[in-house]
């Protein structure tokens, strides 16, 4: 390994994943230990699925720490920090993955809600958090390698019919992507964006189907959906000191769909 091979490693950071269950969040939850990282720290409602995680993460041989914990809940994001902060002393990476949609209507028959809810889950869970961790930075100024990278959508740039709730709260995480990126430049501290467009997970599950894969494949010029793992080597880079001049960026991670 040379120097700049070094920059990819996240050794002298704790990494914090909400959602790190499954899906996505689980498979940033291993790029990062495999990438050396000092702690990752597990987080996501129920316990059983973090310490599924956790079994698999353990013959990388980093430490571990799961957090059972609501993010869309105040109280609840603010005790998850205390709880990281009293097992490893810092937060330096904070990966907001979690989001979601749980139906899929016109708007004209979206109730409040359901909008509410979702943007609860996709947009005030990553407001919550981000701030809880950068309440913890304030506290100690001056760390170069902080850096927030939050999970949006392909649905952050583009419309997407009966998803109204879930894409207005994916494009207004652009925003605080962007607003963070400004407010935390000073003290060097970064805020990036990834955006994948499909992956199979729980999530999309409805999505599998035939006739909606090959369609939607149909779309992507390179012919596929991404794994969850092509999504955490983008977010492993994000938090990485190989991106110390990165802020502010929304990376799409999309086989092309929007080129
Ligand atoms: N899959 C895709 O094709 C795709 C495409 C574009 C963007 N994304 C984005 O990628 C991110 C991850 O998606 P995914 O497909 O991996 O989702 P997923 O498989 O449904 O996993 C969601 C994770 O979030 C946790 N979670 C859900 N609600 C929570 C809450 N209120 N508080 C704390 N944890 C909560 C879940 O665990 P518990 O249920 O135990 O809490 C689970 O660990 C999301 O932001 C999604 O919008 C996904």
């Amino acid at each position: 390994m040379n120097a700049a091979d070094g920059a990819f490693r996240l050794d002298r950071k704790v990494v914090l994943i909400t959602g790190a269950s499954r899906g996505i969040g689980r498979a940033i939850a291993v790029e990062a230990a495999e990438a050396g990282a000092e702690g990752v720290v597990l987080t996501a409602r129920r316990p059983a699925g973090l310490e599924a995680v956790r079994a698999e993460i353990a013959p990388i041989g980093r430490p571990v720490e799961c957090v059972a914990a609501d993010v869309t809940d105040e109280e609840s994001v603010d005790a998850m920090v205390r709880h990281a902060m009293d097992a490893f002393g810092r937060i330096d990476v904070l990966v907001n993955n979690v989001g979601g949609a749980s139906f899929k209507v016109p708007l004209a028959d979206t109730r409040a809600g359901g909008w509410r809810k979702t943007l609860e889950l996709n947009l005030t869970s990553a407001f919550l958090t981000s701030r809880a961790v950068i309440r913890t930075w304030r506290d100690t100024p001056g760390d170069a390698g902080r850096n927030i990278v939050t999970v949006g959508s392909s649905g952050s740039f583009h419309g997407r019919p009966e998803l109204s709730a879930y894409v207005s709260g994916k494009h207004a995480l652009v925003g605080l992507t962007k607003t963070l990126a400004r407010e935390l430049a000073p003290s060097g501290a970064r805020s990036n964006l990834v955006a994948p467009h499909l992956v199979e997970t729980d999530l999309t599950t409805a999505q599998q189907q035939p006739e909606f894969r090959d369609e939607s494949i149909a779309q992507i010029p390179m012919g596929r959906w991404a794994e969850a793992e092509e999504v955490a080597r983008v977010v492993r880079f994000l938090a990485s000191d190989a991106a110390s001049y990165v802020t502010g960026a929304c990376v799409l991670v999309d086989g092309g769909h929007a080129a």
